[in-house]
């Protein structure tokens, strides 16, 4: 990958697995006590999961064991509920990934995992879901599609943790003057064909008020510096690829600029925060289930 080659998404979700669990970790359990799982779902159920733009599993992996303890403090007589998580996703090849990885690193006797190839729009949780979930997805979908996702789970009445969306705030030490023209062609960049891109957390909390959902944002950073060499490369060079896709003019700005920012990575002299945001909303406490 760092020899210039574009990464596969399974191989940057692999890549980017370490961040997204360190900027996670100190949020979710947060997140879901503001969900009050724990009176909403039964001890003696399940608990049924939804992960959409699941990937290679990364939020299962992350999320059930955090899962598991919330569940297990509100219901202290079941130290262990089980869960029933599907994964769905619409590219077959990160699926493929998500169903090895659950063979060479089982999530717990009491996790069933199943997966489904399919778009998030077919997605109904009327009577088949406690909870979804997704990472790393909001921003790159368009405004209809995070009304279809709110829609269905306003109808189905069920609560939502969808972690990692990028918010386009990156700090960069040390400053460079092409940070600002290629951040803003990039920002432009996730906004083609109408996707979101950094204006997707607004618009998401803005559509689940509408549908009378209780809302909490946690900052949820990634915090990268010399301990994640390859990441940074990566991060780099995607963030040029897709300013320069956007606005040609800044291509000669983007390969000198990604040059010192390689030489500051190899130096382990960058460091970057790239600003994220988790939410949880939960459905109207009148809402019948
Ligand atoms: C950036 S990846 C995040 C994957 C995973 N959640 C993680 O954090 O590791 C976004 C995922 O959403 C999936 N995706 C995007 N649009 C989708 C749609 N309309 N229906 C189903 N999956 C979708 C992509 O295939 C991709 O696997």
């Amino acid at each position: 990958m760092s020899d210039g080659a574009t990464p596969t998404l399974t191989e940057w979700l692999a890549l980017r697995g370490g961040a997204d669990e360190r900027a996670r970790r100190s949020a979710t359990p947060q997140l879901l006590r503001h969900l009050g799982l724990g009176t909403t779902v039964p001890p003696q159920e399940r608990l049924r999961v939804v992960d959409v733009g699941a990937g290679t599993g990364a939020n299962l992996r992350h999320l059930a064991p955090v899962l598991a303890r919330v569940l297990a403090d509100a219901h202290p007589q079941r130290r262990d509920p089980a869960q029933d998580w599907l994964l769905l996703d619409h590219d077959p090849e990160v699926l493929g990934r998500a169903a090895e990885l659950l063979v060479e690193a089982p999530v717990g006797a009491r996790t069933a995992v199943a997966t489904r190839l399919g778009d998030l729009a077919e997605v109904d949780l009327r009577d088949s879901a406690d909870l979804l979930t997704c990472t790393a997805l909001l921003d790159v979908l368009r405004a209809d599609q995070v009304d279809g996702l709110v829609g269905a789970l306003e109808v189905a009445r069920v609560p939502a943790v969808m972690a990692l969306t990028v918010t386009g705030g990156v700090e960069l030490d040390p400053p460079h003057p092409a940070d600002a023209p290629l951040a803003r062609a990039f920002d432009d960049h996730q906004q083609r064909g109408g996707r979101l891109g950094p204006r997707a957390a607004g618009h998401a909390v803005q559509a689940f008020g509408q549908a009378g959902f209780e809302v909490l944002v946690v900052p949820t950073p990634w915090r990268l510096g010399p301990e994640e060499p390859e990441l940074l490369l990566e991060w780099a060079a995607g963030r040029v690829e897709a300013a320069a896709e956007q606005d040609p003019s800044l291509a000669g700005t983007g390969r000198s600029w990604l040059r010192e920012r390689s030489a500051q990575v190899a130096q382990g002299r960058l460091r970057a925060v790239v600003h994220h945001v988790d939410l949880a909303a939960r459905p109207p406490a009148d809402a019948p289930r």
